[in-house]
């Protein structure tokens, strides 16, 4: 599996796809629903964001899901999906664990406290959690 920053609207309809899915909605800070034009619209800042960037993961050509990275007073904050068809498979631990490798920095997180697969994953990959928001755990990953 590879990773690319992107950089265009080429992966603008996947993005909405993992975007919109209503597992995405649910476990987001903002539940609110979004056509593709305002996700076009919102997609074109982010790229155009110099404390944003988005990442696309592909095997054989084929789009498994992506991770966003934000920075917040000088901290790295990560989001991530995988494609709705190819939930569940283990492309999501893939995804991240090869993230975390390449990458080799401290990174935090919020999880949903009811998403399971999400909460799951990123505790097997080495997160911690260091506090309670309301509903969402907070989460830390130390660089080795
Ligand atoms: C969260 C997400 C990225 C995980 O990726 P994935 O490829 O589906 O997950 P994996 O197959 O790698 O499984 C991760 C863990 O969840 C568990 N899991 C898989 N399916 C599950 C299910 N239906 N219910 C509960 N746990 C499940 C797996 O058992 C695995 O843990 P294990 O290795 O200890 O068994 C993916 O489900 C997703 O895109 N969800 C919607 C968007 C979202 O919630 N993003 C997170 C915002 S922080």
């Amino acid at each position: 599996m590879s990773f690319v920053k992107i950089k265009d609207l080429k992966e603008s309809y996947n993005l909405f796809k993992m975007n919109a899915h209503k597992d995405a909605r649910r476990y987001s800070f903002s539940k609110k629903k979004f056509n593709f034009s305002e996700h076009q619209r919102w997609l074109k800042q982010k790229i155009k964001s110099k404390k944003d960037n988005l990442y696309i993961f592909k095997l054989n050509k084929n789009t498994i899901g992506y991770i966003g990275e934000k920075e917040k007073y000088k901290k790295k904050y990560l989001s991530w999906a995988v494609m709705p068809n190819n939930k569940f498979k283990g492309y999501g631990t893939k995804m991240l664990k090869n993230f975390l490798k390449k990458k080799n920095q401290t990174f935090y997180a919020f999880v949903h406290k009811k998403n399971t697969p999400s909460k799951k994953m990123s505790l097997k990959l080495g997160f911690k959690i260091i506090e309670m928001r309301k509903n969402f755990y907070y989460l830390k990953y130390l660089k080795s």
